[in-house]
């Protein structure tokens, strides 16, 4: 069996944020998207992997998983260009697959009981596609599957007003060679996509059995700022605590906290968990990084309270105060204003940004 990791699209939802990179790099407790979905499918023992590019700075991908020898596989790069469509994405990797199945994993999904009961059930299988899904509470926002009464997938719906089903279609499929020939008869659909929702239907109108897999535990795709938040916290929960970083006097740890190396807690900050702290960061003097926070490497916060908050890379946070449920951008500055004539506040900020003062 092989692998599909798609990191194109535009991510347009999530600027300011990517306009500095792909969505899929983008850290939940300090680890790129799309190496959670690596390490999934490594778990299930599938070591050849395609990789699809977009257009929108594929060498940052490239840059961080490499040829995947360090990761234990081997990673080819398929390039997609402009995005079309999931099942766009898909088709371009029929050379690739060849005559395997094989699994496709959308690479700004998150899930926490991974994939590889999931594989194994499919290898067994005679069903040509088998797809995830997760049990949601507004199924109205959601694709949903209807199944019938031997759990087969029967059709699927886009955010029906009436939902008959609760069950969500996730970004996790499984493939055999026949879902080539029917992406190739596929026509775009109202948004200009070519739909993998459409693609699995036509494959159920010729005939084909498509099993269903409901996921254990929770599952996030992270295309807005909010899910990346709630992927974290929902990352975090898990985290294991570490401390590498060094303490100066009155400084305290509070919980479950990973601290990188290099890092400084300087005097009287506190730390609650659980958090995660990275690489040659120095936090305080008097800071107080709270529950479900992640901060980068490189980070500098002084005298700020910071919480259930993202934190990217090379930043440093002085402005006072407390900042909840935030999503910094790398080499951000939010400084204090005070004593500065004239007083009032000061942004350069760019495109995309969104503030609540
Ligand atoms: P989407 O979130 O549907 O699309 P997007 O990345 O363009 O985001 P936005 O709507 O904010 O502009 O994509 C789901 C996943 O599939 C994501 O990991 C990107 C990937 N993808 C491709 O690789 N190629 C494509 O043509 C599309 C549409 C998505």
């Amino acid at each position: 069996m092989k692998g599909l990791i798609l990191a194109g699209g535009h991510g347009t939802r999530l600027r300011p944020l990517t306009h500095t990179g792909p969505k899929q790099l983008i850290p939940i407790a300090n680890k790129p998207n799309i190496l959670y979905c690596l390490e999934d499918i490594l778990e299930a023992n599938i070591k050849e992997i395609g990789v699809i590019l977009g257009d929108h700075m594929p060498e940052k991908v490239k840059e961080l998983l490499g040829d995947g020898s360090k990761y234990g596989c081997k990673i080819t790069y398929i390039v997609q260009g402009e995005p079309k469509g999931i099942a766009h994405a898909v088709g371009c990797a029929e050379k690739f697959m060849g005559d395997e199945p094989f699994v496709v994993y959308l690479g700004d999904n998150i899930l926490k009981s991974g994939i590889k009961r999931f594989a194994e059930e499919f290898e067994k299988s005679d069903a040509e596609a088998s797809i995830a899904l997760c049990r949601v509470d507004e199924p109205r926002r959601y694709g949903l599957a209807y199944l019938n009464e031997k759990g087969e997938v029967i059709k699927t719906v886009e955010k029906p007003k009436n939902p008959k089903s609760d069950l969500a279609v996730i970004g996790i499929y499984f493939f055999r060679k026949s879902i080539f020939e029917v992406i190739k008869n596929l026509k775009p659909s109202w948004r200009g996509e070519y739909e993998i929702t459409d693609a699995i239907d036509a494959l159920i109108r010729k005939g084909h059995k498509v099993q269903a897999h409901i996921v254990e535990g929770w599952w996030k795709d992270t295309g807005k700022a909010e899910d990346i938040l709630q992927a974290n916290h929902l990352v975090l929960d898990d985290l294991e605590p570490v401390n590498n970083g060094i303490m100066e006097r009155d400084a305290r740890i509070n919980g479950r906290v990973s601290i990188g190396e290099g890092t400084v807690i300087r005097a009287g900050s506190y730390i609650k968990g659980p958090a995660v702290i990275g690489r040659h960061c120095e936090i305080g003097p008097d800071a107080y990084i709270g529950p479900y926070t992640s901060i980068g490497d490189h980070v500098k916060i002084v005298e700020t309270e910071i919480e259930g908050s993202i934190i990217l890379e090379n930043s440093e946070i002085s402005c006072g105060g407390k900042i909840v449920e935030s999503l910094i951008g790398k080499h951000s500055i939010i400084s204090s204003s005070k004593g500065k004539v004239p007083a009032g506040r000061r942004f350069i900020v760019g495109e995309n940004t969104r503030m609540s003062i």
